[in-house]
């Protein structure tokens, strides 16, 4: 039996720990051993990585992936994507959705998992129908939760769907790291039953579950399981892939991965780590269990968000009626996953409900988007009078989000104008605008620097 594993330092292990935040020079050196490991993929592009290239580490994202893409030739490449928001946070143009995808591949990427917060398929479509039109493979990501709507055979319907759409493979994908082993096998046990597709396992360590769910899931029969090299491994990032492939090879499956390169691998990374610890990236309380999510069923980066908020309020003493409101706030919104943007928008609005004495007294800008439609279908049934409340009479829209959108592809090449060099620049402008142009204009003029110095050398 094969089991595989797909490494993720370079991305979700990156972001989880360390705000997404190592440059690419830091791992240059190690790509072409990791290229020999033997990973069934390397995850190493898309999430948030884009937005920090821009923002922080003022680099070309699109840069990185070819860099990326040369040195490691053998290996398949992954990003995640999140549907019609690309790697944003709200939802672009169907153009704009189509030419991503299509750079995307054109740089180097041979994987891409893509999920949408709410389950809404329809947000999905485009980005999977492009995906494979490329000659890439597209992974449909199951964004896992639980609530009453949230049943196996929810589930099971929602991968269905990704089947016809034409997916590879399956990935549950359990963000909050909140999935337990009973729950792991049931669903991929569901899953095999009634989906014929390989099943894909990405979870965290943050409540402490992640290894005894990946163990239930192969049992299950999982095909692919998300792992970060020991170093970078824990707390809020995945479970240790040399632990994993230790594990599974006792059991006799075949991980097709070299343990000695596998070492290789996490020496160099391990003083990476420690700089990051040294720094104050790498804060220990990300590394550390927590077990909190499991009861107050919502995700650890949302307790800490909502802890946050309750503090700038001097309120903090209104936590425990904040963590009864979380619940309430989620069912009047149908149940929607506690994955970004959802997690803030429910967080946010929970927290004004208890500060105000009054459920709803105040409504937030993005909460009336979501009653409207605008992000999509919700899981289950909305609070009908909160509906009423939010919009008045207007009615909610039910089409798909994008059919509103005009393409937006030529409009953003016109706005950035010279400054972009490519299309890939145009699409960094367009998912990012203000960080693509700060870091257009800082590149144009670094090229000035060096072209004038190459021109008058001995002036100074
Ligand atoms: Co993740």
């Amino acid at each position: 039996m094969k089991i595989n594993l797909t490494e993720t330092v370079l991305r979700d292990a990156n972001q989880s720990l360390i705000a997404t935040r190592m440059p690419f020079e830091k791992y240059e050196k190690i790509l072409p051993v990791m290229d020999k490991a033997g990973y069934y993929s390397v995850e190493c592009w898309g999430g948030a990585t884009f937005d920090s290239c821009l923002r922080y580490l003022g680099e070309d994202p699109w840069e990185r992936l070819r860099k990326i893409r040369k040195l490691m030739p053998n290996t398949k490449l992954q990003m995640l994507l999140r549907g019609q928001n690309l790697l944003g946070y709200k939802h672009y143009p169907d153009d704009v959705v189509r030419r991503f995808v299509a750079a995307s591949v054109r740089n180097g990427i041979d994987i891409i998992r893509i999920f949408d917060a709410l389950n809404d398929m329809r947000n999905i479509r485009v980005a999977v129908e492009e995906t494979i039109k490329n000659g890439a493979m597209a992974s449909g990501a199951i964004s896992y939760t639980t609530s009453p709507v949230h049943t196996l055979d929810a589930f099971v319907k929602v991968g269905k769907e990704m089947k016809e759409m034409g997916v590879s493979t399956i990935c549950i994908k359990d963000m909050a790291g909140v999935m337990s082993p009973k729950e792991a096998y049931d669903l991929i046990s569901a899953l095999k039953d009634n989906v014929d597709l390989p099943i894909v396992l990405h979870t965290h360590c943050t409540t402490g579950l992640a290894f005894m769910t990946c163990m239930k899931a192969v049992e299950a029969g999982v095909d692919v399981i998300d792992s970060a090299t020991s170093c970078f491994s824990g707390g809020t990032s995945q479970p240790a892939t040399e632990t994993l492939n230790y594990a599974l090879s006792q059991f006799g499956y075949q991980t097709g991965l070299d343990s000695a390169v596998l070492k290789e691998v996490n020496d160099f990374f391990k003083p990476i780590r420690g700089e990051f610890l040294d720094n104050g990236t790498l804060n220990p309380v990300v590394m550390g269990t927590d077990a909190n999510a499991l009861n107050y069923k919502i995700p650890g980066g949302m307790l800490s968000n909502l802890i946050a908020q309750l503090k700038a309020q001097n309120a903090l003493d209104r936590l425990d009626e904040a963590l009864l409101e979380t619940p309430r706030v989620r069912e009047d919104l149908g149940y929607p996953p506690l994955v970004t943007p959802m997690s803030q928008m429910v967080g946010v609005q929970a927290v004004t409900n208890v500060l105000l004495g009054e459920r709803y007294k105040s409504i937030s800008k993005e909460v009336k988007a979501y009653l409207h439609g605008e992000y999509g279908k919700a899981p289950g049934a909305v609070n009908q009078d909160l509906v009423k409340k939010a919009l008045g009479d207007e009615a909610p829209i039910t089409c798909r989000p994008a059919d509103l959108l005009a393409d937006g592809y030529e409009e953003g090449k016109k706005a950035i104008g010279d400054l972009a060099k490519t299309e890939e620049d145009v699409l960094s402008y367009i998912a990012f605008p203000q960080q693509a142009e700060a870091f257009l204009t800082e590149r144009k003029a670094r090229d000035e620097r060096k072209v004038s110095y190459t021109i008058t050398p001995i002036e100074d």
